[in-house]
């Protein structure tokens, strides 16, 4: 996959999984990412799936609805890149957080439903429900920040509830950050993140 790697000064510190949406490219999220730990490892990857142009993560039939064949796919995908970065790079593949938005917090969450302890935990900024009627592997050891708008008409409110109930009923532990806009990434909803990621990691 397309990407890029950026060295962290303390290697006891996490690897940043970044996770563009759609229509972004792996260096949309690296500013984000040293935002939340300058001092971390960067693997920022670009979705393998084009949109008219736009690169996603994975294909849709419609907005909002998605191709669970591709997304399973893809994910799984995603995670043979994770574990081959972590031997190229040489970093700690246990130590790894996802930071997605929109699209990219979509596979992120995809990756928590599909595999047991695939990541270390998780920012996902406007993330939606990606798959249902699943069994959930468990997530007892994974933290989980999500990021909603109470006006984002793209993952509705209670779209975001759901998908805390879902991580939180596999055993996850869950911050589900509000503020009133739309489908936006905003100041302070990074800011909140960033406090979120400093008192777990
Ligand atoms: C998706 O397809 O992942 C969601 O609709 C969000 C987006 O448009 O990227």
């Amino acid at each position: 996959m397309n990407h890029v790697f950026y060295k962290g000064e303390d290697s006891s510190k996490p690897t940043l999984l970044l996770l563009h949406g759609t229509g972004g490219n792996e260096h949309d999220l690296v500013g984000l990412g040293k935002e939340i730990d300058a001092a971390a490892n960067i693997l920022s990857v670009r979705g393998n799936v084009l949109e008219n142009g736009m690169p996603r993560f994975f294909k849709r039939l419609a907005e909002g609805v998605f191709d669970l064949g591709d997304l399973q796919l893809r994910t799984e995908e995603l995670k043979n890149f994770i574990d081959e970065a972590a031997v190229k790079y040489e970093f700690d593949r246990d130590n790894v957080i996802a930071v997605g938005y929109s699209n990219g917090a979509n596979i992120a969450g995809n990756l928590l439903f599909e595999y047991e302890n695939v990541l270390k935990g998780a920012i996902l900024h406007h993330p939606m429900v990606p798959r249902r009627g699943v069994e959930l592997p468990g997530m007892s050891k994974t933290p989980v920040f999500i990021g909603a708008g109470k006006n984002d008409q793209m993952c509705p409110a209670a779209e975001s509830v759901e998908l805390q109930d879902l991580l939180q009923g596999a055993g996850a532990e869950v911050e589900l950050y509000w503020h009133s806009y739309g489908h936006q990434l905003t100041q302070d909803e990074v800011q909140a993140a960033k406090r979120w990621y400093q008192s777990k990691f």
